[in-house]
């Protein structure tokens, strides 16, 4: 009898298993996702890390201690905020990002500032030396005595080493570099991946030490491994923005501690990453006079309002127009190209039609859509929004402007910085006045077409 072959094929997408290799993933539907890895069965035991958990024991929910007062300021203010409120001992942060966004560099300066008030911070690297971490350091001005930098990708090694020096922190960089020799699949595939985060997860929870992954986004736009990783980990982070401008934000799409959608704005400096403090009007480009087809949109990313500028382009196209946008999604501009046409007359069957964010904000809350339908409209007829004109909302299928959540707190914002028109949601209207401010409730989209031709 043939000897069982030992290797299976896995999705490095949802990790889907299969004996046998297959184009397309049954589970998650991703092309070409399946990779042949060898699987060992673990023996119990064998050479293992030391971090088993403690015999389970049922507690009384009254005995249990309260979390949220012992969080750690990790000393960067704004990724304080995206993480709630500072660091939860024991926690397990994954940190996504494109390749130079700035991830190490970030890290850098938290392990920095940690290990200012003395505490041992350990800096596992598996992508650059020593050296290299240093030159960067250099650049931060780091300076810390108790930061450890260990350049090693084995994680028996690592977790040795962790036993030795009791960190109080640990950051390690990348996830897909540190392999554990247990698991004989290659280092960044998904079974080490998994085998990784669950190895540092049941370390951070055993010793009460936050630690914090840094995970290389692929071409795909996700960690490698996503789903298989997203819920080992307590808290997602994902860094967002454009690499051309000095911007960056950072977003918790998952938070076990805190409020999704949160984001920390930082700016790209010569000396590193620095906090903004108040971003609400760095995603307005600075137009002298209005121009056709901006709109500023007040969004509501985590608990901060912000003002972000739309900016579409209608086009006369081919016999196939395009329709393309960046910081928003494609299928949600398809479906308001329908309701624009069937609700307001407008249409745009034969134009290619392009919409942006502008610098690099990604935008997920369907609020965006009414502003994004009268940047639309604005560049077809190629006029202007009034001046200090904003609008937020979302629009339905049947036409209808539904509300946004905290809309009062939206146009308070967008007052203080100057802005004086607004068409929101009905329901959105502010039961006192604002201060320089006039406000024009919308039921329905075409009423919002009207409005904004008339003004
Ligand atoms: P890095 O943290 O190495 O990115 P990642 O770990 O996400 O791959 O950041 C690299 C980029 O940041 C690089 O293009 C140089 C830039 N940078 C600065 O502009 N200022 C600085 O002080 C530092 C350290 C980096
Ligand atoms: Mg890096």
């Amino acid at each position: 009898m043939p000897k069982q072959s030992n290797t299976t094929f896995i999705c490095q997408s949802c990790s889907y298993q299969s004996r046998k290799w297959l184009g397309k993933c049954p589970e998650c539907g991703e092309w070409n996702s399946l990779v042949e890895e060898r699987v060992v069965s673990v023996k119990k035991g064998a050479g293992r890390n030391n971090f088993r958990m403690r015999e389970a024991q049922a507690v009384p929910y009254t005995e249990i201690e309260s979390q949220d007062d012992v969080r750690i300021s990790s000393g960067v203010t704004e990724f304080d905020r995206v993480l709630g409120g500072g660091i939860v001992p024991g926690t397990l942060v994954l940190l996504g990002g494109d390749p130079g966004i700035g991830k190490s560099t970030l890290l850098l300066q938290v392990a920095d500032k940690l290990s200012a008030s003395g505490a041992v911070v350990l800096y596992v690297s598996g992508e650059e030396s020593e050296r290299q971490i240093k030159l960067r350091g250099e650049r931060l001005g780091v300076q810390a005595p108790n930061l450890l930098l260990l350049p090693e990708t084995n994680l028996e090694n690592i977790f040795r080493e962790i036993e030795r020096l009791k960190p109080a922190a640990i950051i390690v960089d990348s996830i897909q570099t540190t392999f554990s020799s247990e698991i004989e699949s290659a280092p960044g595939s998904i079974s080490q991946i998994r085998e990784v985060a669950a190895q540092f997860l049941l370390l951070a929870k055993t010793r009460g030490t936050p630690v914090f992954l840094i995970g290389h986004v692929t071409k795909e736009g996700s960690i490698a491994g996503p789903r298989a990783l997203e819920h080992i980990v307590d808290t997602v982070l994902y860094f967002e923005g454009d690499t051309h401008s000095s911007f960056r934000l950072v977003r918790a799409i998952k938070n076990r501690f805190g409020a999704v959608n949160e984001i920390g704005v930082f700016a790209m400096t010569e000396r590193g990453l620095k906090g903004v403090a108040n971003p609400s009007a760095i995603f307005l480009s600075t137009h002298g006079d209005p121009v056709a087809g901006s709109c500023v949109l007040v969004t509501l990313e985590g608990t901060r309002p912000m003002l972000v500028e739309i900016q579409a382009l209608v086009d006369s196209g081919g016999p196939s127009p395009r329709r393309l946008s960046v910081g928003l999604e494609r299928d949600r501009l398809a479906m308001m190209l329908a309701v624009l046409h069937r609700h307001a007359g407008i249409a745009c069957f034969d134009q290619d039609v392009f919409v942006n964010a502008v610098g690099g904000v990604r935008i997920s809350e369907p609020a965006a859509d009414l502003a994004v339908m009268l940047a639309i409209q604005s560049s077809l007829r190629g006029k202007p929004l009034p001046r200090g004109f904003i609008a937020f909302g979302e629009v339905g299928l049947a036409g209808e402007v539904r509300p946004a959540p905290r809309g009062q707190e939206r146009l308070r914002e967008a007052a203080k910085l100057g802005f004086s028109v607004a068409v929101v949601p009905k329901a959105n209207a502010p039961k006192r006045p604002i201060e320089g401010l006039t406000i024009h409730t919308v039921e329905r989209i075409e009423q919002a077409i009207d409005l904004a031709r008339s003004l």
